[in-house]
């Protein structure tokens, strides 16, 4: 007798399941998870990719086409997916997890991707490259630590854009407002201005057992300097 894993009791317990691992544990969690990870953060309602590529397109001023989108903790690829929709063609991606960027490979939008444990390796990128760099699910407790930030800004071109999310339930509160002072204190030393700051109150459903309904997230846009 087969067991329907697309449940939200079944997705809250594996996502759950993870909260207290350490970085390499995370990323053994996400090389497992990554097969059945589009159709988990569905049952999630996961809204963040569409969020922040129609925030993204919103804002961009520049010639989608022919941008270059760095896409950093890229995941399975849902994020190049929405913004392919919305007219960018050309993405390179990074993640820590094996086992997604197989995944981001099979989507065919990406023409490089990178294996990286961001926090402890430098971004592998050239500096001053990127005309987008996207960061969606990837800031938060636990994954990408915020001084990751700082390499986000070097690796766009003057005039570029960088997006970020991240997520507002109780146990990311911390982790939310060090992004946010970091965020304001890159502004005051000149190196990006803020285009867009959204949030959102309906962002994904709870997965942690603390928490009910759904929790709230927020998309955040700037612009190098
Ligand atoms: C919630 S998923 C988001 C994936 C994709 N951006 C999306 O929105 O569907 C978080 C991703 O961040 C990656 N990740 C977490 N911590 C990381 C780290 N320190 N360095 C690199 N990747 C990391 C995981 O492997 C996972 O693919």
């Amino acid at each position: 007798m087969s067991t329907d894993t697309n449940t939200y009791e079944h997705v809250r317990a594996v996502v759950s399941s993870a909260h207290l691992l350490s970085a390499s544990e995370k990323m053994e969690f996400y090389n497992n998870w990554a097969e059945n990870y589009d159709q988990h953060v569905a049952v999630l309602d996961y809204n963040a990719p569409r969020l922040a590529a129609t925030g993204l397109s919103t804002h961009f001023t520049g010639d989608s086409e022919a941008a270059l989108v760095l896409d950093v903790a890229c995941g399975t690829g849902l994020v190049a997916k929405q913004l392919k929709e919305h007219g960018f063609k050309h993405f390179v991606g990074i993640d820590g997890s094996k086992g997604m960027l197989d995944l981001a490979k099979k989507t065919d939008l990406y023409q490089d991707l990178k294996q990286c444990m961001l926090g402890k390796e430098p971004l592998p990128v050239q500096w001053g490259l990127f005309d987008v760099v996207v960061i969606v699910g990837g800031l938060s407790v636990g994954h990408v630590p915020v001084t990751v930030v700082r390499e986000l800004c070097k690796a766009a071109k003057p005039g570029g854009y960088i997006c970020m999310t991240t997520r507002h339930n109780k146990g990311n509160l911390v982790f939310k407002m060090d992004l946010e002072l970091l965020l304001k204190q890159m502004e005051e030393e000149g190196l990006w201005s803020c285009v867009k700051i959204t949030q959102v109150k309906e962002w994904e459903r709870a997965a942690s057992e603390e928490e009910e309904g759904y929790i709230p997230g927020a998309v955040y846009i700037y612009r190098k300097l």
